[in-house]
């Protein structure tokens, strides 16, 4: 039979919204993917993403790696796999949780789907409707981006130049108690260069949440792609190593190798580990098998190491022309924090304004960030916030976006430039 294919067809756009399930009514796309298509225009300078520097990609040291792996286990390396994951990755991620002292085994270890896909099956584990997560006010997006599918509401406690402020945390969970009758599930920490919030928790706070996790019985579920990325100061241990019973700890390739891999993994409980493997197959299988092998040979090569040494240099060159150009060109009113690493800074502009707002006036001068409001869980904050990334753009653009963005905030708030 010749099949008769009229492109143009009118297929009639039906309603989908009664055949969907209830809990999509509280999924929303990502404002930051909504930005994110504005800044591919090539003209805006965007500090909306959380993107690498594309430049300093380790294009050679994979293509290596692929040719490599081609050659010596192509058949294994493109076939399905186990959703434990890649023995010699695992091997190896485990070891390197070992200097920050997380007394990690490779059966403690899960690869993902980036940390994106750990969020989630933290959320499918974890969370039941209406149960509530605990969290700083701001927070991560597309956490509560994920966790929203799974119908859950949270309970956010203040972040202040430290990070979370974690005596709020014991009144925070007697308030979900008396308020649900349950407990929380969780409380969702982000301890180095927050994003968004560039903050970093010192070691007396991972002590006091950890005697207040046990007291409570609280999970925690710790969020940690920038740890490698540390500019100055010295690395602080993670909450995994102080209660490693009860954290669920997140690491990801997508800050130091590359996102595109979509490579993050899960370290936790070897008790708790079964139950992850049973989510995630469910999702995916497991994880692709020839990018846990590529992953795998860059770090065993030892080409890990010196490119994250590399983008370190220059992720601290990018972080200090942000913070000098946000000196020289931003009106009086503003402040922003001082991230020891990481690709985020945070930004406040004076009350009167609001960053969602001004936003218009940024693109119109062809700048883009994230309005602070986005990282708000209840929508209770941050109007004049705003969250800049500053490993993406070249130092030069740095520059250009940040004198823009003054020359714009002062008109709104009338001054004279
Ligand atoms: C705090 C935090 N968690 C998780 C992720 C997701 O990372 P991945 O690319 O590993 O999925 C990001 C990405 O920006 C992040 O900033």
């Amino acid at each position: 039979m010749e099949l008769n294919l009229d492109l143009n067809r009118n297929v009639p756009v039906l309603d989908w919204t009664p055949h969907l399930a209830s809990r999509t009514e509280g999924m929303q796309s990502s404002a930051i993917r909504e930005l994110l298509k504005l800044t591919q225009q090539p003209d805006v300078i965007s500090f909306a993403g959380g993107l690498p520097a594309p430049e300093f990609f380790p294009l050679r040291e994979i293509e290596e790696a692929c040719r490599f792996i081609i050659r010596e286990n192509g058949a294994q390396a493109l076939q399905y796999s186990a959703t434990e994951g890649y023995g010699p990755l695992k091997e190896y991620l485990a070891t390197s949780m070992h200097k920050y002292g997380v007394p990690a085994m490779p059966c403690n270890v899960l690869p993902t789907n980036g940390s994106q896909q750990a969020l989630d099956l933290v959320g499918k584990l974890f969370i039941d409707p209406d149960d509530y997560v605990l969290t700083g006010r701001p927070t991560y997006l597309a956490a509560i981006q994920v966790w929203n599918a799974y119908q859950a509401r949270y309970h956010t406690m203040n972040l202040d130049d430290d990070g979370l402020v974690v005596s709020e945390i014991e009144h925070a969970y007697e308030k979900v108690l008396a308020d649900s009758g349950r407990p929380p599930k969780f409380i969702y920490v982000l301890p180095n260069f927050h994003n968004p919030a560039g903050t970093t928790l010192p070691l007396e706070r991972r002590l006091q949440l950890a005697e207040t996790a046990t007291k409570l019985d609280l999970t925690v579920v710790e969020d940690d792609p920038y740890g490698e990325l540390r500019y100055e100061g010295e690395d602080v241990p993670p909450i995994c190593t102080l209660i490693p019973e009860r954290t669920i700890y997140l690491g990801t390739f997508s800050k130091t190798l590359s996102p595109g891999l979509r490579l993050g993994w899960i370290v936790c409980p070897e008790v708790l580990m079964e139950r992850f493997v049973q989510a995630k197959q469910g999702s995916d299988l497991h994880t692709g098998t020839f990018v846990q092998y590529i992953a795998n040979d860059v770090c065993q090569r030892g080409l890990l190491k010196p490119h994250v040494r590399r983008l370190r240099q220059v992720y601290k060159e990018r972080r200090d022309t942000m913070l000098d150009a946000l000196a020289e060109f931003w009106p009086d009113g503003c402040s922003w924090t001082r991230p020891q690493g990481g690709l985020f800074l945070w930004a406040k502009v004076p009350e009167s304004m609001d960053t969602v707002e001004f936003l218009k006036d940024a693109v119109a001068q062809k700048v883009a960030y994230v309005p602070g409001v986005n990282f708000y869980p209840n929508q209770d904050g941050g109007h004049n916030a705003m969250r800049l990334n500053f490993s993406y753009c070249e130092p030069d653009l740095i520059v250009e976006g940040i004198h823009r963005l003054g020359t714009a905030l002062k008109q709104v708030l009338g001054h004279s430039h």
